[in-house]
């Protein structure tokens, strides 16, 4: 088994179709990258921009290599890069990156494409509404349904490197929530009605936990990985109606990690919790699977809370 080894480029410049970065300036970005763990806020876009003389779309679109270095891939050596255009709540444009991860050992389906990891980045981080994705390939089946999740899904633009579409396009005569009486999507859920008991929960892990989309199995979850020196990272639990598309809580929690070019090992990792709804768990035999695909980490901690 192999621990999953970070593999960002420290050294290379960003050259591309659309522009061209100094070695100096790769590098620069790659830190901020690894900083804010895979998020270029409005203020960051803007000096790219003026920096490069291109628009935000064309930023978009030639940055999408630097995603795909994200990309932890020891099965395939095949490196997916996405990044999603969102508005946050003051309207403001942000990127939020994505790549895909892999585990070695595991069953292939435990994947985390880089389309789900780049929504599931914004989804987590105050992404309010999706403008565009751009993505290194075209988008598999399993993503095209993953996106059909999204309360934005007639709307956005999924840009590949020489073409663009709607999802509607790529995905005719699609099965979604609504095929199931759910009104709601990722980025719209279901408000939510009473809380978890705080007690003796932490209370971040709680937040998460509450904001997980779990329309179809209500098992609101979230899971926390927390490390020496880097800071906590937390997933929150993504249902999607062809249930097999679904992002778990560890996946979400993980991808993020990965987001913050760390590696997941014995020395960076301190603890990995699991908050699940109790009485509708359906987290921990999947976790624990993922995390067999490495040695020597401490064991997952896993809490059942009752909703109140
Ligand atoms: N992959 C993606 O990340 N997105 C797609 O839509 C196509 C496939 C990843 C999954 C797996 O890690 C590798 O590419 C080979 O399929
Ligand atoms: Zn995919």
């Amino acid at each position: 088994m192999a621990s999953a080894t970070f593999t960002v480029q420290q050294d290379t410049a960003l050259t591309n179709s659309h522009f061209t970065l100094s070695v100096a300036q790769t590098a620069s970005l790659r830190s901020q990258l690894k900083s804010q763990r895979g998020i270029l806020n409005s203020n960051n876009i803007k000096v790219l921009c003026a920096q490069l003389n291109v628009s935000d779309d064309v930023l978009l679109q030639g940055l999408v290599p630097l995603a795909s270095e994200y990309a932890v891939a020891p099965v395939s050596g095949f490196h997916v890069g996405a990044i999603v255009k969102a508005l946050d709540e003051k309207g403001e444009v942000n990127f939020y990156f994505g790549a895909n991860v892999e585990f070695d050992h595991q069953a292939l389906s435990l994947v985390v494409h880089a389309e789900q990891s780049a929504i599931n980045n914004a989804w987590l981080n105050g992404a309010k509404k999706i403008v565009k994705i751009a993505i290194s390939d075209a988008p598999c089946g399993y993503c095209r349904q993953f996106m059909n999740e999204l309360a934005d899904a007639k709307e956005f633009d999924i840009l590949l490197p020489d073409q663009q579409f709607k999802l509607a396009e790529l995905l005719p005569h699609s099965f979604g929530p609504t095929d199931l009486g759910n009104e709601f999507s990722l980025f719209n859920p279901k408000p939510q009605q009473g809380n978890f008991s705080f007690d003796g929960l932490d209370e971040t892990l709680a937040r998460f936990a509450l904001n997980a989309y779990v329309p179809y199995s209500q098992n609101f979850s979230a899971v926390k990985i927390s490390t020496f020196s880097d800071g906590d990272f937390y997933g929150s639990y993504a249902e999607n109606a062809a249930y097999s598309p679904s992002l778990s809580p560890l996946q979400s929690a993980l991808s993020q990690f990965f987001l913050a070019g760390l590696s997941f090992n014995e020395s960076t990792v301190k603890g990995i919790t699991l908050l699940e709804t109790a009485g509708r768990e359906n987290q921990s035999q999947v976790a624990k699977a993922v995390l067999a695909s490495f040695t020597h980490l401490p064991a997952l901690k896993v809490i059942s809370a009752p909703l109140k």
